[in-house]
């Protein structure tokens, strides 16, 4: 099952002719399989790996793309061979023009990637948060208390798209939005679905609303970096964030981070954290809602958990918070915020027996094995039984892509995720309208729809 990567001249039977290459059936005219695919990416790619197998063609609005799925796919993405023959940077490049930068992270491939990625590697981390828990606690119930009324129904992603945005201000730059989070939400949205997934028309990107948001975003950017210069001159007050990073990058190495990407870098968390957490804890809620043997033992661990005097990560390892963690992880399974990755590929190579050209874009579909039986027996029920082996096995588990551009923030949204969730779940008694069925959107970030509430019942703390 492992990919295949080789010179193309070492195999004659390599397949170069695309007419050979099976094509996903179940399009419709004009539009091709843009719907399926728009409708629930992960079925669809399941679905086309199970009738073609890993390498197939996709008609996207008449344009075909070439798909590379499963578990081969995800290890090629993490694997050394991967990283030579694949590129972000065509993918996310029109984000970081929105910004007016010259590089970003997830948009720069190679050894500038590998210099910024460790530079910033810190405030990204899971170490972020160290010695502030009750700080991101009192974040998190200022926005319980104000927008999760009892005995109201409260819409779930918006609810957690705010509080998402005001812990990520206050964890990345210790600055807390209040007032502008439609304005970020916009902006995000807007360069999200016109320059990363280009199916906005281009201009989305230049109606007033979006102008006025991304200026926002840019302000408060701004703000940062003129309170980092009153913090210097005044010996540096106060704690420690991606600002001071960011700045101090700069005045390092100007070339590898010149003074117009500052900006991008410190609005950051807000791009690559906001709607994949609020996403994933609303999806999280639907499913422990939805299992009361998942709710009752989250009960007992969470009541347990505040019974203490201080809480730290220490408390919220899948050890002390099994239930709560195994319900994170299927919630990761089940409900990936990105069941596929875009590339190109950086120099001609084979795959699986197919030759992939140099500059051209594929579909990486690596979260395929998030719904194979193989992997996960009863792939579609949400088991917080499952043994841990399970996610383990190579390939089969991806919900924060492989390879040089995985998450960066994946540690930090894990401790933010279990924090969030298990403070909800304390303080709240919540439960699902009655015959509510699960809704899905996809764009721009795949997550529960808008329309998905819960009644809070009333308060347990
Ligand atoms: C449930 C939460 C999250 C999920 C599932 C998630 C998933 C992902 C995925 C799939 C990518 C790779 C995109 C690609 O390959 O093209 C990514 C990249 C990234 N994420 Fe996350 N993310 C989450 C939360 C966060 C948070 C909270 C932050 C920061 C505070 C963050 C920071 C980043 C950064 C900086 C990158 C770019 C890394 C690079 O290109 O080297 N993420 N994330």
């Amino acid at each position: 099952m492992n990919a295949v990567i080789e010179a193309v001249e070492s195999k004659p039977d390599v397949i170069t002719d695309r007419s050979k290459v099976p094509s996903v059936t179940g399009g419709l005219p004009l539009l091709g399989n843009a719907m399926q695919l728009a409708r629930d990416p992960g079925k669809f790619f399941y679905d086309a790996y199970r009738e073609n197998g890993p390498v197939f063609q996709t008609n996207i609005m008449g344009k075909k793309w070439l798909a590379l799925a499963g578990p081969e796919s995800a290890k090629l993405m993490g694997s050394a061979e991967g990283k030579t023959c694949l590129r972000s940077k065509e993918v996310w490049e029109g984000v970081s023009k929105e910004f007016g930068a010259k590089y970003s992270l997830v948009a720069v491939d190679g050894d500038i990637h590998k210099r910024l990625r460790k530079a910033f590697q810190p405030s990204f981390a899971k170490g972020a948060m160290r010695g502030h828990y009750p700080a991101v606690i009192a974040v998190t119930d200022d926005e319980i208390d104000e927008r999760w009324e009892s005995g109201k129904e409260v819409s779930v992603v918006w609810a957690f798209q705010r509080m998402a945005t005001h812990q990520l201000g206050f964890l990345s730059n210790d600055h807390v939005p209040s007032g502008y989070e439609e304005d970020i939400r916009i902006a995000v949205r807007n360069m999200i679905m016109v320059r990363a997934i280009k199916i906005w028309p281009e201009f989305m990107a230049h109606t007033p609303s979006y102008k006025r948001s991304r200026a926002v975003l840019h302000d408060i950017g701004q703000k940062l970096i003129d309170r980092y210069h009153e913090r210097k001159a005044n010996g540096f007050e106060g704690r420690r964030t991606l600002i001071d990073d960011a700045m101090e990058m700069h005045e390092a190495d100007p070339e590898l981070l010149p003074a117009s990407d500052i900006i991008q870098v410190v609005v950051s968390p807000y791009v690559a954290g906001l709607d994949t957490v609020a996403n994933t804890i609303g999806s999280m809620l639907y499913e422990v809602l939805a299992c009361p043997e998942a709710l009752e033992g989250i009960h007992k661990e969470v009541d347990a958990l505040f019974a203490k005097d201080e809480i730290g990560e220490e408390d919220l390892t899948p050890k002390e918070m099994p239930t709560l963690h195994r319900a994170m992880l299927e919630t990761l399974r089940l409900h990936p915020i990105a069941p596929l990755a875009m590339r190109v590929a950086n120099t001609d190579f084979v795959y699986e027996g197919v030759q992939v050209k140099e500059g051209e874009l594929v579909y990486m579909g690596y979260t395929v094995c998030h719904y194979m039986e193989e992997f996960f027996p009863n792939p579609m029920k949400f088991d917080i039984h499952r043994p841990v082996e399970q996610y383990k096995i190579p390939g089969a588990f991806t919900p924060y892509s492989r390879g040089p551009h995985t998450c960066l923030g994946k540690t930090l949204a894990e401790m933010q995720m279990m924090l969030t969730m298990a403070r909800l779940f304390y303080k709240l008694d919540m439960s699902l309208p009655e015959g509510y069925v699960f809704k899905k959107q996809t764009f721009p970030t795949p997550g529960p729809n808008k329309h998905f509430k819960v009644i809070v019942n009333g308060r347990r703390h």
